[in-house]
């Protein structure tokens, strides 16, 4: 459940700063509260007139990549060093309300409820100066956006928030995007963020340009009923966030070597996917993730993601898997883990993690949808 009613109530009512962040806030809450279709209610309609469409709200997934992306070839475009397939994790959402507005000094971002702080609205607002530069749009935007689930800790909320904000803040400014387009759009707030705009299974093409680096489905969420059950062993904040981690990929002597293999690792993925060939996906799936974190392991700085805990499950789920149980893990940048298995073992591989040393808590998650539009 997302805690919108409880955070608007308790906090957010007295720290209104502008008529717009409220109307934006309840029309935000209005999507989460209120059906679409029940939008005759005669304030919103009001509300959707006076803004002129430059308001909307969107729903997106995370997503977990099986072959990871590690490293730019361009920082600035965020052109990745080589391509990547992930899956959208449905359960685990970010919902995201954007106005632009004439009467806004500036570009203002509530994130779960508190106001954001600068380098996260720098970061949104560098975003919004491209969707602006792409329409006729020249004023300032409210965005108001909340997870369901821990941010910085290894469940990708980057890639969530820009898929989201993506979406919503085309929508706004009256943009007409393809897929591609909007893909490509999101890549440029988060390279992730452009696998969760289309749904289910997902490539990334790497490109070698701004044209041709976005994200393709290749079976959609219904192909193949996996699941994700997301060991958390951590709720803090990664100190070292992967925008940052990309940068320092190529000071390990490893990462050559992991970008010429990826191609040969992308094929297999897809494959065994597109066979539901668990035992294959394992295999590639466990072998890329352990290459990302030698090339993380080996970089200059260091950067060393796993705790105790993090082995811990490692070494269980490998265990687990000898003993006729299909799962596999896979880790992002932070130290928690996520284990992939049949939908129809969920349960049983969330029991076995959460008797594990560490883990604090287990999130479930089963294959997602695309990005789409609420209001
Ligand atoms: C380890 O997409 O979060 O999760 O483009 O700087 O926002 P930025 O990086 P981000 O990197 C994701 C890295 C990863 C692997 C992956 O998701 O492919």
């Amino acid at each position: 459940m997302f805690p919108a009613s409880d955070w608007y109530h308790e906090n957010f009512r007295e720290n209104i700063t502008s008529n717009i962040l409220l109307d934006l806030t309840i029309f935000h809450l209005t999507s989460i509260l209120y059906k679409p279709k029940w939008l005759s209610c005669k304030r919103l309609i009001n509300l959707k007139e006076s803004r002129v469409k430059q308001i909307a709200t969107t729903l997106s997934n995370p997503n977990i990549a099986l072959i990871k992306y590690w490293g730019n070839r361009d920082e600035r475009l965020r052109i990745p060093s080589n391509g990547s397939i992930s899956i959208n994790l449905a359960g685990l959402e970010t919902r995201t309300s954007v106005c632009f507005d004439p009467t806004l000094q500036q570009d203002t971002l509530t994130l779960n409820g508190a106001s954001a702080g600068k380098t996260a609205r720098e970061r949104v607002s560098a975003f919004l100066n491209q969707v602006r530069i792409m329409s006729e749009v020249r004023s300032f935007a409210a965005v108001v956006s909340e997870n369901n689930f821990p941010t910085g800790a290894g469940i990708a909320s980057s890639a969530s928030a820009f898929a989201a904000l993506a979406l919503a803040a085309a929508h706004a400014a009256g943009l007409q995007l393809s897929e591609q387009e909007l893909s490509r759009l999101a890549r440029r707030g988060s390279g992730s963020a452009c696998r969760s705009i289309p749904g289910g299974f997902v490539e990334w093409f790497a490109g070698d340009n701004d044209e041709t680096s976005f994200a393709e489905s290749f079976a959609p969420a219904g192909h193949w009923a996996l699941g994700d059950c997301i060991a958390i062993i951590s709720h803090a904040h990664k100190s070292t966030g992967s925008t940052e981690g990309h940068a320092t990929a190529s000071t390990s002597l490893l990462q050559d070597t992991r970008i010429a293999t990826t191609p040969t690792r992308l094929e297999t993925c897809r494959r065994a996917i597109l066979n539901r060939d668990f035992n294959s996906l394992a295999e590639v799936a466990e072998l890329d993730s352990n290459l990302m974190h030698a090339v993380m392991i080996t970089s200059q700085p260091p950067l060393l993601y796993w705790q105790p805990a993090t082995l811990g499950i490692m070494q269980a789920v490998q265990k687990w898997r000898s003993g006729g149980l299909p799962c596999f893990y896979t880790i992002d940048a932070g130290p928690n883990v996520h284990v992939i298995c049949l939908e129809d073992e969920i349960e049983q591989v969330t029991a076995r993690l959460q008797r594990l040393p560490g883990v604090l808590q287990v999130r479930t998650a089963t294959v997602g949808g695309p990005a789409r539009l609420i209001m």
